[in-house]
């Protein structure tokens, strides 16, 4: 691969892993301060999306090492320019939980797959780790939309 290649793969893979930190980070928020009748489900649910989101941000920060770049998971990166609006502080009701994780997967969905339109020709191996990262993070929020109306 070309070096400036290279960069705008790695660059890409940064701005993945960045908002995965932070949509862990919101989730854990999420996780704690849930209350109401659906506490449990959604508490432990929420868990999950945490994993992923731990996960995801591991294998992006993997990555970019694997391409011979340096990944900064450094707090003042994630404060300068956040993808994510900060969560409400205080009890977060559950229906309100709901609403909120799936609207920032959406943010989410929307600017890793903008970002992959950038790796796809470039390197089909950060491609292909980018396609399974939405695939969860899709059906993460397509279960949260199926939650939202049956609520
Ligand atoms: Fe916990």
């Amino acid at each position: 691969m070309e070096p400036t290649t290279t960069k705008s793969v790695s660059t890409a893979l940064q701005a993945n892993l960045e908002d995965y930190l932070v949509l862990g980070l919101q989730t854990k928020h999420a996780h704690w301060n849930i209350v109401g009748p659906r506490f449990l489900e959604i508490h432990e649910f929420l868990d999950d999306v945490y994993a992923s989101a731990q996960t995801f941000a591991d294998d992006s920060a993997e990555r970019i090492r694997a391409l011979k770049s340096t990944a900064n998971g450094n707090l003042d990166v994630l404060v300068a320019d956040p993808l994510l609006p900060a969560m409400p502080t205080g009890e977060i009701f559950d229906a309100d939980v709901l609403s909120l994780i799936l609207h920032r997967l959406e943010l989410i969905i929307e600017a890793v797959r903008t970002r992959l339109e950038k790796v796809e020709d470039a390197d089909v191996v950060s491609a292909d780790l980018i396609h399974a990262q939405l695939l969860a993070l899709e059906k993460h929020a397509w279960m949260l939309r199926s939650w939202t109306v049956a609520a």
